[in-house]
């Protein structure tokens, strides 16, 4: 098959927030405790974080992660979580029934955070507490001192402000399983509140609006009219959050679903501006896309069911991802870049071992899903401007989707570093494709390398025991002639052609 791309210079979405590569833990399962701190871990450094898991999430070049939760913040008292360790309660943990002993909290989560390279994105509990709790949390980590929460820090040995810039109000609170759920109105009234508040003690953070749980909630998009209708002039972004899965087995269905992520993307976009319309603001507000990802093995093996509850770590939404995840994977990246004209935030949920791109063994290695790839590829090399892409494909229709092309594709442009990235997903099982693509308004390019991800097997994932059962190959075949870039995406892959 063959399909003709159009790429120029001129016509760009947006510039690339590189904060749309964040990421998200939880305490949750094994995501910190075991995951990223393992005190008894031959790896683990003085403050019991996992050096090798260290060294796997700074690959990955993830500029954001989100923090404690996820709906355990919902039930969370984040007191419980600072000064002397042996001090900290131990805790009946009601959103995943565990037994959460606190021994990592908000400044043990900063320091990983640096020695991560990234930074922390903290979200507040308004489940079961509300504007107090929050307003101070915003004190304790970012006033310099000389007040009560400030100087609790400074006793605590954090002398220095944390400065924690994006702070997220409450999560999933549409959704009936969330401690403190509540209405549209509620919320909104709520988080109001709160944002105002947490404004006043640090006007230079950054606020995110709880949106919907997934475009299948049947408060959406109603719930996003609502809530914005009370919060537009104080917050910053509204968050999004979607999982697929593939438990019919339809991998020609599952690998379109980054079309249903765009749709969601387009209809909270329209919301937003509905809203802003209606308040004749200026004002633009954007999407932190602050959960997606693959979730479906570990519920459809019945895992988590077998699991005994209210233990301490236990495994929990643990998937072993096989190679048409990262296929999706791929694509929801490229559905993300390419409305990054309003998405500025995006999280993939999560980072180590809970829905994860990165798995550890207790006391044992830590390693890398087949998931981590396309990830690492768009931290790394995803940046500048993104470009618009005018694709002619060959298309099919599954159960859900028509007209899907198979290719999907968005490349950026590193102005900084004159360096073009395409990215490209051939979505077909059968076939490869040979693509040309037309870069207007680029002369003198020359390829550095194409990197293919692709597998013999499409339900082959990386082990304990085969770590790098399937990992990325360079060598793929593309040239260019002039602006015309000529590349064979071979069938089912994930291909970068970085050019220079
Ligand atoms: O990421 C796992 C869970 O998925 C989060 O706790 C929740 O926000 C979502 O439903």
């Amino acid at each position: 098959k063959k399909a003709k791309v159009i790429y120029d210079k001129e016509f760009t979405i947006g510039q690339v927030d590189k904060r749309i590569y964040g990421s998200f833990l939880e305490h949750m399962g094994r995501a910190i405790y075991t995951g990223i701190y393992e005190p008894d871990h031959p790896q683990a450094d003085e403050m019991g974080f996992r050096k090798d898991v260290l060294e796997l999430v700074r690959k990955l070049n993830v500029p954001i992660v989100r923090y404690p939760g996820g709906n355990f913040v919902s039930g969370y008292n984040w007191e419980d979580g600072v000064g002397p360790k042996e001090k900290r309660p131990r805790r009946l943990e009601l959103a995943w029934r565990a037994i959460e002993t606190n021994e990592v909290g908000v400044n043990e989560f900063v320091e990983w955070a640096k020695r991560a390279n990234t930074s922390v994105m903290m979200t507040v509990n308004l489940g079961t507490r509300g504007i107090d709790a929050a307003r101070n949390l915003v004190e304790y980590c970012n006033f310099p001192g000389g007040t009560y929460y400030s100087d609790l820090r400074r006793q605590h040995g954090y002398e220095q402000p944390h400065n924690i810039k994006v702070w997220c109000l409450g999560n999933e609170m549409d959704g009936d399983w969330q401690i403190g759920h509540k209405t549209a109105y509620e919320y909104g009234r709520l988080a109001r509140e709160a944002a105002k508040v947490m404004k006043w003690v640090d006007p230079t953070i950054e606020l995110v609006a709880a949106g919907s749980s997934g475009p299948k909630m049947p408060t959406f998009p109603e719930w996003e009219a609502i809530v914005l209708d009370h919060t537009y002039d104080l917050v910053d972004y509204v968050s999004l959050h979607v999982y697929f899965g593939n438990q019919e087995k339809d991998t020609m269905n599952f690998v379109a679903k980054s079309l249903e992520m765009e749709e969601f993307i387009k209809t909270v976009i329209s919301t937003i501006d509905y809203v802003k319309a209606k308040k004749r603001s200026k004002k633009v507000v954007n999407i932190s896309f602050d959960e997606w990802n693959v979730w479906y093995h570990a519920h459809l093996e019945g895992k988590d069911e077998k699991a005994q509850p209210w233990s301490f770590a236990r495994p929990i939404a643990e998937e072993d991802y096989v190679f048409e995840d990262a296929i999706l994977v791929g694509c929801m990246l490229i559905a993300l870049l390419k409305h990054c004209d309003r998405v500025k935030i995006a999280c993939m949920a999560q980072l180590v071992n809970v829905i994860a791109p990165i798995t550890t063994v207790k006391g044992g290695i830590a390693y890398r899903q087949v998931i981590y790839y396309p990830f690492m590829h768009a931290a790394n090399y995803g940046h500048g401007v993104a470009l618009l892409p005018k694709v002619s494909s060959p298309k099919y229709g599954s159960k859900e989707f028509t007209d899907v092309p198979y290719i999907e594709t968005v490349a950026t442009y590193n102005e900084e570093k004159n360096e073009i990235t395409v990215f490209a997903v051939n979505r077909d099982l059968e076939e490869e494709m040979q693509v040309e693509f037309k870069l207007d308004g680029f002369d003198g390019f020359e390829v550095v390398e194409h990197i293919v991800y692709e597998s013999d097997d499409i339900y082959k994932g990386n082990t304990q025991d085969k770590p790098d059962n399937v990992v990325p190959h360079k060598g793929g075949s593309s040239k260019i002639e002039g602006n015309i870039l000529t590349s064979i995406l071979p069938k089912f892959s994930w291909n970068v052609i970085r050019l220079k």
